[in-house]
């Protein structure tokens, strides 16, 4: 299985947690057709942790928690199915997963198998647990392989937080995404922290393999999980801009049958997703290197060009940079659109600053042209 396009969907983890169960999942899917998701664009539903009883049932498998899912899983992936979207789940290459439930540690072909006879189309796999004298990059090729045996294709996300240098290795080990960061946490300190962690990482994310900067918190305002506070409107717009510049997957972490409009629209905005789905899959050059107001460039598959200014900073400011930095000399420009409202903004050439309010952003796109 190649990818061309970061996977888009919804995980239960960053709202759910260990409430996760078959009505959360099914309303999801339903949600997820009904309220324009599906056409936006997500496929994959993810079942994250806490899924199962506490032991492997007496056939050595992994037993399924019947009170959480009392249609059991096979049913479960039916329905996904019966919407016209992907069904995904989660393990962990350790011993046990990170809530303590049984993992895939030396059950790995036999846990594949049992996926794919589910008809599971993602599995995220997670880290924790891992025996010291396991090497985290062979249980990855193992837990890759072992999907690959079963004949069905599974999207492989393998979740090391970053450890290990993982950028340097994941992509030999057959995974389509890795998670290149510890987890996040819905306020804007997290956001910041994760994007400026990849800056200088981003030429690792590339079609085939992507990096995950974790599953997105637009739209929890605090609720759930991994609330810390929650965000702003716009800082949802500006974490939203930015996982889609970065090509990251885009797997919703809020509560999608519970979403205000606000964030529904910014999940589903064209121009933003037209980025993050570009099939170069090339990733942005980063141009002026201020860490708290970077200036992103990048090239899209369609011959146009993005430029992307973010504030992360908590002053507002100035933030921008000269063409000549990104090598274009004055008598050439752009003729942009802003990306996220669609408005023209008309031909810009030899520079563009923009005072920027704290903890937003401005992302612009067009074509090159001669001024
Ligand atoms: C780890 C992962 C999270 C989530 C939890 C589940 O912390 O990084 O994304 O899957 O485990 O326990």
């Amino acid at each position: 299985m190649i990818i061309k396009k970061p996977p888009m969907g919804w995980n239960s983890w960053n709202t759910f947690g260990g409430e996760v169960c078959e009505k959360v999942i099914r309303d999801t899917a339903d949600a997820m057709v009904e309220l324009g998701y599906k056409n936006a664009g997500y496929e994959y539903v993810v079942i994250d942790d806490w899924w199962s009883e506490r032991k492997r049932g007496a056939d050595g498998k992994i037993a399924v928690n019947k009170e959480k899912f009392p249609s059991g899983m096979k049913a479960l992936s039916d329905y996904i199915h019966s919407k016209g979207l992907k069904f995904g789940m989660y393990s962990c290459a350790g011993t046990m997963t990170c809530g303590g439930f049984p993992a895939s540690f030396e059950h790995e072909y036999e846990d594949a198998q049992m996926f794919a006879d589910w008809g599971v189309d993602y599995l995220k796999y997670d880290f924790c647990y891992k025996p010291m004298h396991a090497v985290g990059k062979l249980l990855y090729n193992k837990m890759s392989m072992a999907l690959k045996a079963t004949g069905r294709d599974i999207l492989f996300s393998a979740c090391n937080w970053g450890a290990d240098d993982v950028e340097t290795w994941i992509r030999s080990t057959g995974a389509h995404v890795y998670r290149s960061t510890g987890d996040i946490f819905d306020h804007f300190e997290s956001v910041k922290f994760i994007a400026q962690s990849q800056f200088d990482k981003i030429n690792y994310s590339a079609t085939g393999c992507y990096n995950d900067m974790d599953m997105l918190i637009c739209g929890m305002y605090g609720k759930g999980l991994v609330a810390k506070g929650g965000c702003t409107d716009a800082e949802y717009k500006t974490h939203f801009a930015m996982w889609c510049l970065m090509q990251s997957p885009l797997m919703i972490g809020g509560d999608i049958t519970n979403m205000n409009d606000y964030c529904r629209n910014l999940l589903q905005n064209k121009g933003l997703i037209a980025i993050n789905q570009d099939e170069d899959g090339r990733p942005p050059m980063m141009v002026n290197w201020n860490k708290d107001r970077p200036v992103f460039f990048k090239h899209m598959a369609n011959g146009e060009y993005v430029l992307a200014l973010f504030n992360l900073s908590d002053e507002d400011g100035m933030v921008g940079c000269e063409f000549f930095d990104i090598g274009v000399s004055a008598d050439h420009g752009f003729d942009f659109v802003d990306a996220i409202s669609g408005e023209k903004i008309g031909v810009v050439s030899e520079n563009l600053y923009e005072t920027i309010p704290a903890h937003d952003c401005r992302v612009y796109r067009g074509k090159f042209v001669r001024v």
